[in-house]
């Protein structure tokens, strides 16, 4: 055995529903996709046809032996209008969530992962006073629909991506560079959370579920900020900013209801503890030289130029339950790479598992980034992050090197000598 799998840890992968489902035209990046402003050309109304080929996929996650399978529901198919409800989408996504969970694999639901029916974009989005209340009755909705079903949930995926791709750099819809419209949009989703958390516990205790049985808790893209130059106070000054604005202050509202700029505090937001589980997204380090994003130069990359640095997540794990308890288990609820030919992806979840392994941190789950290869937002379909590779045209998964080591994996618990030799060796990073 090269390693044995830390003792209950449980492995499976994550997707959102946009990037995977296709068909779906009444949302934000339906239409950023339509007027043309994906690199590639592209749309997530194509995708992986998720939305009709579930059975399909949930089969072939069984088949790798997956534990756990984190995934989104389109907001703008449950509502496709404020306030009106679609039966048929809310008991598509019940139908799945049944069919996976009789395959023995324990879904993780997120409710808002990137994506806004075009009502509530055209209402400002986020920056919407009324943001969080407006989100509130589709998560309302939805727990009415799955709540006995579904034991685990993310309320939001990385506000602050969505914030500063889309109001601050924007160059992810609604294409805004404003400090103002982040600060408001950043305000109204940490509130959005934390009442969001209060409610899905509320209505699943009524539900006469114990408390104990719900886990909820939110998935921010946290990364490692390091100075280019160590002696050199202007990139130590960027680094500790750049990491305080884009994950610090979030964090912290999104754990706590702790508001300090750039999180304002908005009305109902109490302090208290707002997570059952400390979740993690976790791909990458910045090297930081000035207020932008930066890659250390001599190191490995994916194809997307971000470096591989797997000590980030471990670094991360140990910091969150120093600061948010070690009594709470830690979800990495994403990690993965763009590798578009499959080429050093199974030894980057070597190296990834190996590590988690190793170390004495509370790392309970592992949901791999991605399922199948998917829509990657602004670079469309031409980055790939899947296990399983999509053929675009016909659709068809093909099940890549770096899937089959994952099943290995699972199955042995662990990389046996001969796994190592047929899918790690031959596989290696690129600088
Ligand atoms: C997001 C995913 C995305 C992945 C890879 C994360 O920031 O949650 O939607 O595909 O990173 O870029």
């Amino acid at each position: 055995m090269r390693f044995k799998l830390k003792d209950g840890l449980l492995l499976g992968t994550a997707t959102a529903a946009t990037q995977i489902e296709g068909g779906d035209e009444n949302n934000n990046w339906a239409r950023f996709a339509k007027e043309g402003r994906v690199d590639d050309g592209t749309s997530p109304t194509r995708a992986c046809d998720h939305y009709n080929r579930w059975r399909e996929d949930i089969d072939i996650m069984a088949d790798i032996g997956m534990q756990i399978y984190r995934f989104g529901i389109e907001w703008s198919r449950i509502e496709p209008e404020q306030y009106r409800f679609d039966e048929s989408a809310l008991a598509h996504y019940r139908e799945e969530i049944e069919y996976m969970k009789s395959k023995g694999i324990r879904p993780m639901l997120t409710l808002h992962h990137f994506s806004n029916p075009l009502w509530f974009e055209d209402m400002g989005g986020w920056e919407n006073k009324r943001s969080a209340e407006i989100f509130l009755a589709f998560c309302d909705k939805v727990i009415d629909y799955m709540g006995d079903i579904v034991d685990d949930y993310i309320t939001i995926n990385e506000p602050n991506v969505y914030c500063l791709n889309g109001l601050f750099y924007g160059i992810w819809p609604p294409e805004k560079k404003s400090l103002s419209s982040f600060v408001k949009a950043f305000s109204n989703m940490a509130a959005a959370h934390v009442m969001a958390y209060q409610l899905i516990h509320k209505k699943r205790l009524k539900m006469g579920k114990k408390r104990e049985e719900t886990l909820v808790g939110f998935a921010n893209h946290l990364r490692i900020f390091e100075p280019e130059n160590k002696k050199n106070i202007f990139h130590r000054f960027s680094a500790r900013f750049m990491e305080y604005m884009f994950q610090t202050a979030i964090t912290e509202a999104m754990h706590t209801g702790k508001c300090r700029f750039p999180v304002l505090r908005r009305k109902g937001v109490r302090r208290g503890k707002y997570y059952d589980f400390i979740g993690i997204n976790y791909y990458s380090r910045s090297t930081v030289s000035g207020i932008a994003d930066g890659a250390k130069a001599d190191a490995y990359h994916n194809d997307l130029g971000w470096e591989i640095y797997h000590e980030g997540l471990i670094t991360l794990a140990n910091r969150l339950s120093q600061k948010y308890g070690r009594e709470y288990p830690v979800f990495v609820t994403e990690n993965g790479t763009c590798d578009n030919t499959d080429a050093f992806r199974a030894r980057f979840i070597y190296d990834q598992l190996s590590l988690i392994s190793e170390t004495d941190n509370r790392i309970e789950r592992y949901y791999h980034w991605s399922f199948t290869d998917n829509f990657e937002w602004r670079e469309g379909e031409a980055a790939r992050f899947g296990i399983v590779h999509l053929d675009y045209e016909t659709q068809k998964r093909t099940v890549k090197e770096s899937g089959k080591l994952y099943a290995d994996i699972i199955k042995n618990q662990g990389v046996t000598d001969e796994a190592y030799t047929k899918y790690v060796e031959p596989s290696k990073y690129k600088k």
